[in-house]
C-alpha cells in the first residue's frame, strides 16, 4: 500500500531517542524528509547521518515558544515544504504530588502542552495561509486518558493534548488541516529506564499488559504513518490508543 507521503516535509519533535527517532525513521523509510528537533545535538546528528539528505537536525528547546515557532520556517526552508507535525517530545516527572515543587508540574506542562501547541499553531498558520492540507499528530499517553499516581503533572498535561487535540480538529476542520492523537501504553525507551532496570518493577508491570512485553519504539512508526499519510483523510480528532490491550483490561 502507497501511503503517498513520498517527498513530504515532517517536523518530528523529541526525534533525538526513543519513539521520536523511530517515528523520524519510519517517515523516511516512506520517503518524507523530516525536520528532528530536540536539544541533544549528538544524538540528532547520529540519526541525521543515517539519510543526511533527508533529516535535518535542529537543536530546540520546547520551552523556547518563538524558537519552536520558527520550526515551520526551518522546514520550509530545508525541504520547500511542510505537511505534518509529529508532536512528540515530553518528559515524565515523576514524585508525590505533595512534596513535589510547583515548577516542575509547570515544566511538564511548557514542554509537554504549550511548546506542542505553538507548533501547532505556528504550522496551521501556515496551512491557512497557503491554502494547503496539514496533518498534527500529538502523542500523549495512557497517563492522559486515566490519572496515574506519582505522575500528577505528566497526567495532566497528556490530558491536556488530548482535549486540545479535540479542539483544533474541529477548530481546523475546514481549513483541511487534521489534528489526531495517539496514546501509547508502555514502550522500550530511556523514559522508562526505571522499570526495565529493575526485574521487580518489571515483571509487575507486564503483569498489567495483556499482550506481556513492552513495546519496541520502531512499533510506533506505522501508525504515526498512517495518520500523517492522505489515506487516513477522514480521520481527525481521535485518539488511538496503542498499549499491548492495558487500557481494555480491567
Ligand atoms: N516510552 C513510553 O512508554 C511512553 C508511554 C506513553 C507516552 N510516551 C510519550 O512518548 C513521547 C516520547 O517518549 P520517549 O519514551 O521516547 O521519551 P524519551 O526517550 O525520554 O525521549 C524524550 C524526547 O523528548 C525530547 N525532549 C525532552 N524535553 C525536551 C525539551 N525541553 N525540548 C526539546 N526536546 C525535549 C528529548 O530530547 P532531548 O533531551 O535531546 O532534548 C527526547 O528526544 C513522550 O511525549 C512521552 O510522554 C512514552
Amino acid at each position: 500500500m502507497d501511503l503517498e507521503i513520498d517527498r513530504f516535509g515532517v517536523i518530528v519533535t523529541g526525534a533525538s531517542r526513543g519513539l521520536g527517532a523511530a517515528i523520524t525513521k519510519a517517515m523516511v523509510a516512506e520517503g518524507a524528509s523530516v525536520v528532528a528537533v530536540a536539544r541533544s545535538t549528538d544524538d540528532l546528528a547520529v540519526l541525521a547521518a543515517s539519510a543526511p539528505e533527508r533529516i535535518a537536525p535542529v537543536s530546540c528547546d520546547m520551552r523556547d515558544t518563538e524558537a519552536v515557532e520558527n520550526l515551520v520556517g526551518t522546514c520550509l526552508d530545508r525541504f520547500g515544504r511542510v505537511d505534518a507535525v509529529v508532536n512528540n517530545a515530553g518528559i515524565a516527572p515523576a514524585g508525590k504530588f505533595v512534596e513535589t515543587d510547583i515548577a516542575i508540574m509547570e515544566e511538564a506542562l511548557a514542554v509537554n502542552v504549550i511548546g506542542p501547541a505553538a507548533l501547532a499553531r505556528s504550522a496551521a498558520k501556515h496551512w491557512i495561509a497557503s491554502e494547503e492540507a496539514g496533518v498534527v499528530v500529538n502523542i500523549a499517553s495512557l497517563s492522559g486518558l486515566r490519572g496515574k499516581a506519582l505522575l500528577s503533572g505528566y497526567s495532566a498535561s497528556k490530558g491536556a493534548v488530548v482535549r486540545l487535540t479535540e479542539s483544533l480538529a474541529v477548530e481546523w476542520a475546514r481549513h483541511n488541516i487534521r489534528v489526531n492523537t495517539i496514546a501509547p501504553g508502555a514502550f522500550q525507551t530511556d523514559a522508562q529506564a526505571a522499570v526495565l532496570d529493575d526485574p521487580a518493577t518489571l515483571e509487575a508491570r507486564l503483569r498489567k499488559i495483556p499482550l506481556r512485553r513492552m513495546a519496541k519504539p520502531y512499533e510506533i512508526g506505522p501508525l504515526v504513518a498512517y495518520l500523517v499519510s492522505p489515506l487516513s483523510s477522514f480521520v481527525t480528532g481521535s485518539c488511538f490508543v496503542i498499549d499491548g490491550g492495558e487500557l481494555a483490561r480491567l
